[in-house]
């Protein structure tokens, strides 16, 4: 077994062309806009345009990393997923195709909720550390979606964040020691035919505090750096003030010295793209450390903290050392672009595309090109999903 490090060398972030203000919903069901500003800490939430889906989103997340790093060493890319597009066949299949990926390469699709790109990670974290010389691609990429005039309506979302796993990372090198939790629990959960989630809102919070808890615990067992040697905390966010919520409460089963504004000070920086982007289930929390690494300088040297939570429920809790010069390798402007280059729609755009159902026939269904992205869906024929390249409709930075 090498002793090499191993860790993000590469990570980028990709979200839907179209953004709702929760502000929309808030008015229509008759209640303050600020239970969701404030209450539940989101702003807005992006809307996958007709021809954008977790393929597309994934795609457009990994494009940069292709084009920067080459494609000859990836011999294995992970698409993490729970908005699953078919019951066999892997997303990671289409996203290898429209990526240009070379023909010896597995192509596979992780699922536990939310937690599964920590899943893709460690996995791709194994298979670096037994062959340094690979690198591993790993996409996390989901579309949250709930029953309108639901509690979990204002907490939709989308979007994607691919990761390049390799020995020497750049950016962040992963520590061994994780935490682990696992309970069978109905909190949140999506039965083969429906398309929206189901979830019992206040049990599902009352869960994620109780796996991190769990988690934490089994961490420090394990020999996990101790609350005071970390200096950022990176949590699943399904709406921002889940995060302060859970780091509240590991405040306290830490027994940790630390102040409410410590904790705000901490956190604030991981919860900016999210609260514009919404809930993108397993995408979260790496949408949490882009954003973290976008908006605090000179992270060097500092120790960063994963709390991945996904419902029915696995939580993993685990901690990653930035490394000296990461700040050259990311991608700010670029991310900046993805969310301020979403179109705004109204009320009345969004209802229309809630409603729109998946044809369940095998005849040819084709979608408007809607999309600013590098990828589209093109629609649905013979059964088959369609995708293709497109021209770059938006001037985003690579
Ligand atoms: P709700 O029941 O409508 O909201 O839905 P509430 O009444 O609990 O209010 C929310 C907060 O807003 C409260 O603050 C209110 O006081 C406050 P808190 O008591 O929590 O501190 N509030 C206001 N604040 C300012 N001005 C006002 C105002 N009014 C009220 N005027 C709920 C909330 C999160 C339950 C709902 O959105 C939901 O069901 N969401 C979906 C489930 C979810 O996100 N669960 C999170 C944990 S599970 C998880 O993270 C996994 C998941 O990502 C899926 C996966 O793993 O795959 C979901």
């Amino acid at each position: 077994m090498s002793s090499t490090p191993v860790g993000i060398h590469d990570i980028s972030f990709a979200t839907t062309s179209l953004v709702l203000d929760l502000g929309v919903i808030a008015t229509r069901m008759g209640i303050d806009p600020q239970k969701y500003y404030s209450g539940i800490g989101q702003v807005e939430m992006s809307v996958p345009a007709r021809d954008e889906d977790i393929v597309t989103l994934a795609a457009n997340a990994a494009l940069p990393i292709v084009e920067r790093h080459g494609r000859d060493r990836i011999r294995t890319v992970i698409v993490a997923t729970e908005t699953g597009i078919d019951q066999s066949k892997a997303a990671a299949v289409y996203v290898h195709r429209l990526l240009g990926l070379g023909e010896n390469c597995r192509a596979v699709e992780f699922k536990q909720a939310c937690y599964s790109a920590t899943a893709a990670l460690q996995f791709a974290a194994a298979i670096v550390q037994r062959d340094p010389q690979q690198q591993v691609l790993v996409v996390a990429t989901d579309v949250a979606r709930y029953d309108l005039q639901s509690s979990g309506e204002p907490t939709q979302g989308a979007g994607a964040a691919a990761m390049l796993v390799a020995a020497d990372p750049a950016i962040i090198a992963l520590e061994p020691v994780t935490g682990l939790y696992t309970e069978d629990i109905m909190d949140f959960w999506r039965p083969n035919h429906r398309d929206t989630a189901l979830v019992d809102g206040k049990t599902s919070i009352r869960a994620y505090l109780h796996a991190i808890e769990h988690a934490w615990q089994d961490a420090q067992r394990q020999g996990a750096p101790g609350f005071e040697q970390i200096d950022y905390f990176c949590y699943h966010q399904p709406f921002t003030v889940m995060a302060v919520k859970a780091h509240r409460h590991l405040v306290k089963i830490a027994a940790a010295q630390t102040s409410s504004a410590q904790v705000d000070a901490v956190l604030e920086p991981s919860l900016i793209y999210n609260r514009q982007v919404g809930n993108s289930y397993t995408a979260s929390m790496y949408i949490a450390l882009v954003s973290l690494l976008d908006n605090v300088a000179q992270l060097d040297g500092k120790r960063i903290a994963f709390l991945s939570y996904g419902s029915g429920c696995v939580a993993e809790i685990f901690t990653g050392v930035v490394q000296p010069g990461y700040a050259s390798h990311l991608r700010t402007a670029a991310h900046a672009a993805a969310l301020q280059g979403r179109t705004a729609i109204d009320d009345a755009d969004y209802l229309a595309r809630h409603a729109q159902t998946q044809p369940t026939d095998a005849g040819a269904h084709p979608t408007p090109h809607e999309t600013t992205g590098h990828f589209r869906y093109a629609g649905l024929s013979g059964n088959k999903r369609l995708y293709e390249a497109t021209p770059a409709r938006s001037d985003r930075a690579s």
